[in-house]
């Protein structure tokens, strides 16, 4: 995402935010079923960001990106996300998505994230930086992610959104099935789990159980898994970074 560019926000387009942020609370609560997938899109939507060489980042280039493996069943949340879209024409794909993710940690019961609108869209571009491999080790993670501009805090909080959803077979080939008990509550049993090690019924990517070995990750997934006021917190945190990345968010 071009840095210096903003896209106008005026009183008309913060009207439209508003009322962008209502209707997506109300469909999201209607229709819990869709906030995890509806994460996901907002963590791709952005998790494309190169910091060195300013490309990618929350853009809503993702509607260009569907074909890409790791993007697999997203278009169902890009098709939820369109109704709003529709009743709100001003406001851009690249904060609709963005405002989408922070609504759906909110309705099932996560922290509240602070939104700043005005991102661009990126017309017609295809973003290049590539999304994290679930088959991968600490050192892919850490490529990704530092890439991104994140640091390893982030990495392991951003992770705890796996305490919602599910892997699909058809879509993450070798894994099936919902990571924690209750996929459509936001809370830290995702590192609750985590340290319990396998349980039957309950996925863990190999970059999930990474997280318990590397030291420098696993005093985070420790600290979460007992507080969650805590994980609360700094996940807040990551994922607004995450929503700002290349975005010169005003302040
Ligand atoms: C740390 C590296 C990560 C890897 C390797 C990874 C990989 C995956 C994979 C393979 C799936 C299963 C997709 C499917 O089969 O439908 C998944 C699901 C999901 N991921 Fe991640 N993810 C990562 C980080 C994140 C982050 C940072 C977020 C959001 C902030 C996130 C949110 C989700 C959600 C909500 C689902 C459930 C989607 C659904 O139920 O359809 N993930 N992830």
């Amino acid at each position: 995402m071009a840095n210096a560019q903003l896209h106008i926000v005026d009183c008309e387009y913060l009207k439209q935010i508003e009322g962008a942020r209502r209707d997506l609370h109300d469909l999201l609560l209607n229709n819990k079923q869709f906030a995890p997938i509806v994460l996901r899109l907002a963590f791709h939507d952005a998790g494309t960001y190169d910091a060195n060489a300013k490309t990618g980042g929350p853009n809503g280039s993702i509607r260009n990106e569907l074909s890409n493996p790791p993007n697999n069943g997203i278009k169902n949340a890009i098709d939820f996300c369109e109704q709003v879209k529709t009743k709100h024409p001003k406001v851009t794909y690249a904060d609709l998505y963005q405002l989408a993710g922070v609504v759906a940690v909110q309705v099932t019961g996560g922290p509240f994230i602070p939104f700043i609108p005005g991102r661009p869209d990126a017309p017609d571009q295809q973003d290049s930086g590539a999304l994290p491999n679930p088959n991968g080790d600490g050192q892919h993670l850490r490529d990704i992610f530092y890439r991104m501009g994140l640091n390893d805090k982030d990495i392991v909080a951003l992770s705890g959104a796996h305490s919602l959803g599910r892997a699909h077979q058809d879509r993450t080939p070798g894994f099936d099935g919902p990571f924690t008990e209750d996929p459509l509550k936001f809370d830290n049993s995702y590192f609750v789990e985590l340290m319990k090690g396998d349980t039957p019924g309950l996925v863990k990517f190999p970059t999930d159980k990474v997280l318990l070995e590397d030291p420098a990750f696993r005093q985070f997934a420790e600290l979460y898994a007992k507080d969650e006021k805590v994980f609360f917190a700094d996940y807040a945190q990551s994922q607004k970074k995450l929503s700002e990345l290349g975005f010169n968010a005003p302040r």
